[in-house]
């Protein structure tokens, strides 16, 4: 992660939903050497009160205790359609268990195993920022035709900032839809909070040019754009990124395709537009492994997403060459904060305090807020 993405986190301290220490008590040694055992024993004590969500770009230590793995749309379908479940222990990041939180009822209790499993990019977009954005298009008299679409790697304050003002959630595997959805319900899409994921879908998927896509800048005084710009444009991006898929370059492409002919390029669409334009097969986490696993003995892969997905990949598909797109080692790192002492000491912690009713690491999202952001990710599930 970068310097400024780790200066970044934080800064941005959401209200709607509790954020603090990582977690209470003792955790368990990541040494011992019954951690296994300890985990099996816990996950079978809690038994059907419990459902264990992992998402794609967790460790192995921990995704092997998920009940169902997936990519966010995924997983927030899993949260929502399964109504029996009193805890639902997610090993993702923050935001996702935020989703999982405002789709469940008040009988089930959402828990983060460890509360410092942020995402940058989500943190790129402060709900005091946004409505600035807003009341900007208000006063240039476009807000009306422009529909918000929220990538689900956002707070649950700007998911409700996006319900409120008529729009909806998406995730990588369905942003062309939820942009489609958007331009039959208006002119303008503004799109937060990745940048990437936007402009790849406007230009690789609904054939917008590259002019009609601008860059919104928080940090500068009406964006860093001019009116014109704004009046003119058909997607107003908001200017974040994720670190991780920013990495990757037209270089790591060129490179790839030299060294390994026969080669295909699949990589998710956070990553930068001109990767993303010159790559074989571009999809979601889910999208990117059944890809691999449709694909014949021998084909060769070079995947750009985060590498604790790639890393299994490899190792579950050996009669096909996969291989990192990237020359350097690059983990999600706070997608790597849940690990196996963080899921123990959550469930034992959970099945210690049964009887006094204390929940550890819920993630909370405050009622007002969550209001309109069901709105926003009910549109999504309900996408065509
Ligand atoms: P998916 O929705 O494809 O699982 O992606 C989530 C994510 O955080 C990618 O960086
Ligand atoms: Fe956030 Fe990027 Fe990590 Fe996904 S890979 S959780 S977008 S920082």
């Amino acid at each position: 992660m970068a310097l400024t993405d780790l200066l970044l986190m934080g800064r941005n301290s959401d209200p709607s939903s509790e954020r603090g220490v990582s977690c209470d008590g003792q955790l368990p040694e990541p040494s011992d050497p019954n951690l296994v055992e300890r985990a099996i024993a816990a996950r079978a004590k809690l038994g059907d009160r419990a459902m264990i969500l992992g998402h794609h770009y967790q460790r192995d230590e921990v995704i092997q205790f998920a009940d169902i793995t997936g990519d966010s749309f995924k997983l927030a379908q899993a949260a929502a359609d399964n109504p029996q479940a009193e805890l639902i222990i997610f090993c993702g990041v923050h935001f996702m268990a935020e989703s999982a939180d405002i789709l469940t009822g008040p009988n089930q209790k959402v828990i983060l195993p460890d509360l410092a499993a942020g995402c940058s990019m989500a943190d790129m977009a402060a709900l005091n920022q946004v409505n600035a954005a807003w009341v900007y298009f208000e006063k240039l008299g476009i807000a009306k035709q422009t529909v918000p679409i929220t990538y689900m790697n956002s707070t649950a304050a700007i998911k409700s900032f996006t319900g409120e003002n008529g729009g909806a959630v998406c995730t990588s595997s369905n942003a062309e839809r939820a942009m489609k959805w958007a331009f039959e319900k208006g002119e303008k899409v503004f799109f937060l909070p990745d940048q990437h994921l936007g402009r790849n879908t406007a230009v690789l998927k609904l054939g917008l040019s590259l002019d009609e896509c601008v860059v919104w800048n928080p940090w500068k005084p009406s964006g860093g754009l001019s009116d014109e710009q704004i009046k003119n444009a058909k997607v107003i991006l908001w200017r974040g990124h994720c670190s991780v898929h920013g990495r990757f370059s037209i270089e790591n492409v060129h490179d790839v395709r030299a060294k390994l002919p026969g080669v295909q390029v699949l990589v998710h669409p956070e990553c930068q537009h001109e990767v993303v334009a010159a790559a074989d097969v571009v999809g979601s986490t889910e999208m990117i492994i059944r890809t691999v696993e449709n694909s014949p003995a021998g084909s060769k892969w070079a995947i750009g997403t985060e590498l604790n997905l790639v890393q299994r990949l490899a190792k579950t598909h050996a009669d096909k060459e996969i291989i990192f797109l990237d020359k350097t080692v690059c983990y999600c790192s706070t997608m790597n904060r849940i690990d196996l002492p963080h899921l123990v000491w959550a469930m034992e912690t959970l099945l210690a305090d049964a009887s006094s009713g204390r929940i550890i690491n819920q993630i909370k999202v405050d009622s007002a807020t969550a209001a309109h952001a069901r709105v926003a990710l009910e549109r999504m599930l309900a996408l065509p």
